[in-house]
């Protein structure tokens, strides 16, 4: 049998491929490269999909986040940008652009440690970050790690009660529901991400931004291109960050897909949780309702987790570590984020978790090797 890697994107580009390449084909024809008829398409599909009244095509998650901070600082201050004494509270066990789209839009990161059973933030210490810091907490960015969503509940209960915006970072959790809510629809705006290994994936960076405030909707759209409503007329420091026609063209094909796919992993998951249960070890992933899986990842206990990692890498199955260090141990943090209390547990985590392959196609078969991989292990 050959390898099995984390994601077969092959597999699934040939699942549907009729459909791409007829997308790509119709691109190829009508040659409206920038903002063409396929970005207005999947904005309005996307919109209606998370039932949100906008939805403004992104070139990344990374701008994605970026624009709706700006946008934020723009309505909320009156200023183009935040400033260092503005703190937004965020989670360090996450990817690098949670924490620096929130220095590049002018405000400083506050690292607040994440619950060790979900890996999201821990939103107890949230509150106690905010009566700490006070009057300069201006927003809290949850992200909704590896597909699993955050307690909106106390978040909003949280970011109501101290008056700060809520940007969900849902760039790993496309579809993925908190009490029967779209993550990305609860907070003030949702950010998402199709690089090609999130669970909607372009053939190349794209992303989206989500908001039911049409004011923000107006301001990341004159965002995402150079900051004016008229290119040759601007008012703000914009960008030049607009979702491709082709990966939009792409993109429409495989949202038929998504929920079919999601549900995929969700039977993938069943059987590892079944089959690794009673492997003392390791600690599974939480169950929890609305879940998408955009990573199936396991906690090893004994200190064996890089043993573990290069013990599958010789069977030919692929891992990976997400994360192997949190944002407050990077040099691009120092000296421009804040750390409430300890972050112990973002660290422990770094050390002990490992992803394993969840690829929506993956057959019965290749997720049994990997069980069985595991399982000799820890024999
Ligand atoms: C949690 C998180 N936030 C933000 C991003 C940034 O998205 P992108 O890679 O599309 O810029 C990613 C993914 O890469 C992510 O996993």
């Amino acid at each position: 049998m050959k390898g099995i890697p984390m994601l077969d994107l092959y597999a699934e580009y040939l699942y549907m491929k009729d459909d791409i390449d007829n997308a790509i084909k119709k691109c190829l024809e009508h040659q409206k490269w920038i903002l063409g008829p396929e970005v207005v398409e999947f904005e309005r599909k996307l919109s209606k999909y998370f039932e949100v009244r906008n939805c403004i095509g992104v070139s990344s998650g990374t701008d994605a986040l970026l624009l709706a901070i700006r946008a934020l600082a723009i309505k909320k201050k009156g200023d183009e940008f935040w400033n260092t004494d503005d703190l937004v509270i965020t989670t360090p066990f996450t990817f690098t652009a949670t924490g620096d789209t929130i220095i590049r839009a002018g405000a400083m990161p506050l690292f607040v440690d994440i619950d060790p059973s979900t890996y999201n933030i821990d939103s107890k210490k949230i509150i106690r970050a905010i009566e700490e810091y006070r009057d300069k907490v201006v927003g809290i960015v949850p992200v909704h790690l590896y597909g699993l969503p955050c307690n909106m509940d106390e978040i909003m209960e949280i970011a109501k009660k101290f008056n700060v915006f809520v940007v969900e970072d849902t760039a790993q959790a496309f579809g993925s529901k908190w009490s029967n809510k779209k993550v990305g629809t609860i907070g003030d705006i949702g950010a998402l991400s199709f690089f090609p290994s999130k669970n909607l994936g372009s053939f190349g960076d794209a992303g989206a931004v989500i908001t039911n405030d049409d004011e923000i909707s107006e301001l990341v759209r004159m965002l995402r291109v150079h900051g004016g409503r008229d290119k040759y007329n601007v008012d703000y420091l914009g960008y030049k960050a607009r979702l491709d026609t082709i990966q939009a063209a792409i993109l429409l094909v495989k949202l038929k897909y998504i929920d079919e796919f999601n549900e995929k992993r969700r039977k993938i998951v069943q059987i590892y949780n079944e089959s690794l249960k009673n492997i003392e070890e390791i600690v599974l992933p939480s169950i929890v309702d609305g879940h998408v899986y955009h990573q199936y990842t396991i906690r090893i206990l004994d200190g064996r987790r890089d043993a573990l990692k290069k013990h599958l890498s010789e069977k030919g199955i692929d891992s990976m570590v997400y994360y192997p260090l949190p944002l407050q141990k990077m040099k691009v943090f120092e000296g421009r984020s804040k750390i409430f209390e300890e972050l112990k547990e973002s660290e422990k985590a770094s050390r002990e978790v490992l992803s394993i392959p969840i690829e929506p196609l993956m057959k019965e078969e290749e997720v049994c090797k990997v069980i069985e991989a595991i399982k000799e292990f820890f024999k």
